[in-house]
């Protein structure tokens, strides 16, 4: 009965959204964002009396539903606050869309699947019209999805792709593969693998596998890796080199301390080298510098990957105990994902033209091939990961303002 009225309601919304598309059109397509060109319509601001954006006045509840009002609704689900990444995503995803004069409710599922379905179920009868979802649980999501979809709300998976479903309309991200290739790549140059004779030692520090982008990074790394596997330049002394027997769930830095403490004590003795250690991201890779610097008898500077830039390891990259990270600019991930649900809100269906329209001074493909959800080839926007080592940090990412130090030294991601 409740379902039928929203359905009803959000019936009502369509049409009126079409008759008068023209104007509604500027509600979600203003001002342009960093990373955008060209000049757009003033922002329809909300009239003076009427419900706050953002999720702090906006609760979401069916009460505040407004329905054929001209506003257009985004619901941003991310999994958590607790790595650092998420908490810019939200901010910049928020800020972006609100800018194009979208009313966002932005609301953060702690790493629960049961909080994340409650809260997209909230957005859906908040009267959202697009929902941005980085996904606790991949494939747990379903039958949520399907009921934003019956009311016609349209869905992007952001970062991380929504599995199992036919109701998400498109996937933005980086180019995961690419992330592991990166790492993979690091690891080589820096053992000297192509020329050396010996047998170099390694372990693996996987990612979630809940998280689809998890496999993407390890397959780029194990296929890059392999050769050197299988000529004998690399060795593996656990003998763990499987995704899941690798993997590090909800991509805890405790758990991947753990395991790699359990590894260091087990197969590396004194006089037994370990010389480095392909971590996914960031926070496996703090996970692995306390493992070394509690467990590792060795003397030599372990490799370390990683992935994102978070500020800690950019902190152990310049003190030499990570190697790289895999950074990616996650503003560009934002601006991408507002120009994409602002034009699929409009009720287009972009493709490689968005891009081409966009004038984007960063590097993004469209991809239509790999990223199968197990019911549906999701339509892909890609962006480019790039790595950042101790040599190319200040360039890359002091030199361009994306981090700065303060006057104490102190450092911080730029907003
Ligand atoms: C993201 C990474 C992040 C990891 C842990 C992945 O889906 O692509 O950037 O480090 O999740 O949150």
């Amino acid at each position: 009965m409740y379902d039928g009225i929203i359905i009803t309601m959000k019936k009502t919304k369509l049409i009126i959204i079409t008759i008068i598309s023209a104007l509604i059109l500027s509600a979600c397509s203003s001002t342009p964002v960093a990373g955008e060109i060209g000049t757009e319509p003033a922002v329809q601001k909300p009239a003076a009396g009427e419900a706050p954006t953002g999720s702090a006045g906006y609760d979401g509840s069916a009460a505040n539903v407004r329905e054929g009002d001209g506003r257009t609704v985004v619901g941003i689900s991310m999994p958590d606050r607790l790595l650092e990444r998420w908490n810019h995503d939200g901010t910049f995803l928020k800020e972006h869309f609100e800018d194009k004069g979208c009313e966002v409710i932005l609301k953060y599922a702690n790493n629960l699947i049961d909080t994340q379905i409650s809260d997209i179920r909230s957005m859906i009868d908040g009267g959202a019209d697009l929902l941005v979802i980085t996904a606790v649980d991949g494939a747990a999501l379903s039958s949520i999805l399907d009921k934003a979809k019956s009311q016609g709300i349209k869905i992007i998976a952001y970062d991380r792709l929504l599995m199992n479903s036919d109701a998400v309309d498109y996937y933005v991200s980086y180019d995961n593969y690419k992330v592991g290739v990166l790492q993979a790549e690091y690891i080589i140059a820096a053992l000297g693998l192509k020329n050396s004779k010996d047998s170099k030692n390694i372990e693996f520090v996987t990612g979630d596998p809940v998280d689809n982008n998890a496999r993407f990074f390890y397959q780029g790394a194990v296929d890059t890796l392999l050769p050197y596997i299988e000529n004998g330049k690399l060795t593996v002394p656990s003998n763990q080199q499987g995704f899941y027997e690798t993997s590090t769930a909800q991509w805890s830095t405790d758990i991947a301390q753990q395991r790699l403490q359990i590894i260091l004590n087990s197969y590396y003795p004194e006089g037994v080298k370990l010389d480095a250690v392909l971590c996914a991201n960031d926070s496996t890779a703090l996970g692995a510098a306390r493992a070394l610097a509690a467990d590792y008898t060795g003397r030599n500077n372990v490799v370390v990957t990683g992935q994102d830039g978070d500020v800690a390891n950019i902190y152990n990259i310049l003190n030499g105990s990570q190697s790289m990270t895999v950074y990616k600019q996650l503003k560009q991930e934002s601006v991408v994902t507002v120009a994409l649900g602002k034009d699929i809100i409009s009720g287009n269906s972009p493709s490689e033209s968005l891009i081409e329209q966009s004038g984007w001074d960063f590097e993004c493909n469209f991809n239509t091939t790999d990223y199968n959800n197990g019911k549906k080839v999701v339509p892909s926007y890609l962006l480019r990961p790039i790595a950042i080592t101790a040599d190319n940090i200040q360039k890359e990412l002091f030199d361009t303002g994306l981090y700065v130090r303060n006057s104490s030294g102190l450092i911080y991601a730029a907003k």
